[in-house]
């Protein structure tokens, strides 16, 4: 296995069995980050497999790339079997169905990876002070800056609200939008210096400004919106067979972690729909959760969630 100490990715065994990978089998892995469960899944695939690779953040993935190409074809660095595409994982299925690749195994472990956020340039965390950007993608096409100095009051708190779940959202629209006269926010330290003196903090609970960096993360990336876009083309076509356009091989395997309700409630209801529909068996009838163990290694995860549905057909492939 290739060990990287400095990322443990989330729920990894869970994943691995759950996904249960067979040799020559595919994987899309819609969000590679740094490669952890990629690579491991390729170790399984022997040389006959195929990994496609999708992330936004160039730097992950070339790092994905490189821990993926020595796990499927050590002695083949330039396998056409491993394909790394900088892309949101909307388009994954468009991708599949145009280079004519079907998914035994669909992998999507949201958010971001911890270099990005420790990365004070990303302007993704209210600890350390940089750029307001937040962009996964540094060439998405807006920035968390420009969504806090361009939105009307009223556009800002339904977006703190909705993204955030922030109660005090209306409270941190109208004092941005006062700050802002003064000088645009232009930085992370400022934002949340703001933000914490119109949030109150009680004792023991999470920092003021969490809420509303996460709803402006959200928003910046598009989060949601690419999210239902996956789980629609995962809704689209699971169960169908026929040509042009089909991405998914019956049998297939869909796992996603995810780290809040905003993006597990969709989850849950997509695979419940298609499941209702006989198109797919639940394997996790519940969420699996990390151990107590992983959550003290790795705080991260304690708002981790794993779902996995096996489509209909094929052969015995995947747990139940
Ligand atoms: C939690 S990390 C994945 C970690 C990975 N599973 C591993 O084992 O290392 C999430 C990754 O998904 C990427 N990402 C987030 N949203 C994305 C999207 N809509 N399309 C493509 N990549 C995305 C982020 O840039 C980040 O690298």
């Amino acid at each position: 296995m290739d060990h990287d100490p400095a990322h443990i990715p989330v729920l990894h065994h869970a994943v691995l069995d759950l996904l249960a990978p067979r040799p020559g089998e595919t994987l899309i892995d819609c969000t590679a980050g740094l490669g952890g469960h990629a690579a491991s899944i390729a170790e399984r695939l022997g040389s006959d497999g195929r990994v496609v690779l999708f992330d936004l953040d160039p730097g992950n993935l070339a790092r994905a790339e490189d821990r993926v190409r020595r796990a499927l074809c050590p002695d083949d660095p330039k396998s056409a079997r491993v394909h790394a595409v900088r892309a949101n994982f909307a388009q994954a299925a468009s991708w599949a169905a145009q280079h004519g690749v079907r998914a035994d195994m669909v992998l999507a472990d949201l958010g971001f990876a911890s270099p990005q956020v420790d990365d004070p340039e990303r302007g993704l965390s209210f600890k350390r002070p940089g750029p307001l950007d937040m962009r996964l993608d540094p060439e998405g096409p807006v920035t968390a800056g420009e969504l806090v100095n361009t939105l009307d009051e009223r556009e800002l708190a339904d977006l703190i609200f909705r993204y955030g779940e922030e109660r005090h959202a209306r409270r941190v629209a109208a004092k941005l939008v006062a700050e802002r006269r003064e000088a645009p926010i232009s930085s992370t330290d400022r934002l949340a210096s703001i933000v914490r003196s119109v949030v109150p903090r009680a004792p023991g609970s999470i920092d003021g400004a969490t809420r509303t960096f996460q709803a402006l993360r959200i928003a910046t990336n598009d989060e949601i919106g690419s999210l239902e876009a996956l789980l629609g083309s995962i809704e689209r076509w699971s169960g169908r067979t026929d040509e042009g356009g089909c991405w998914l091989n019956p049998g297939a395997r869909v796992a996603v972690i995810s780290f809040h309700s905003l993006e597990d409630r969709p989850v849950k209801q997509a695979f419940a729909g298609i499941v209702a529909e006989g198109r797919a068996r639940a394997v996790t009838r519940k969420p699996v959760v990390p151990e107590d163990d992983e959550q003290r290694r790795n705080p991260r995860s304690r708002s981790a969630k794993l779902r996995v549905i096996r489509l209909d057909g094929g052969d015995a492939g995947g747990n139940d």
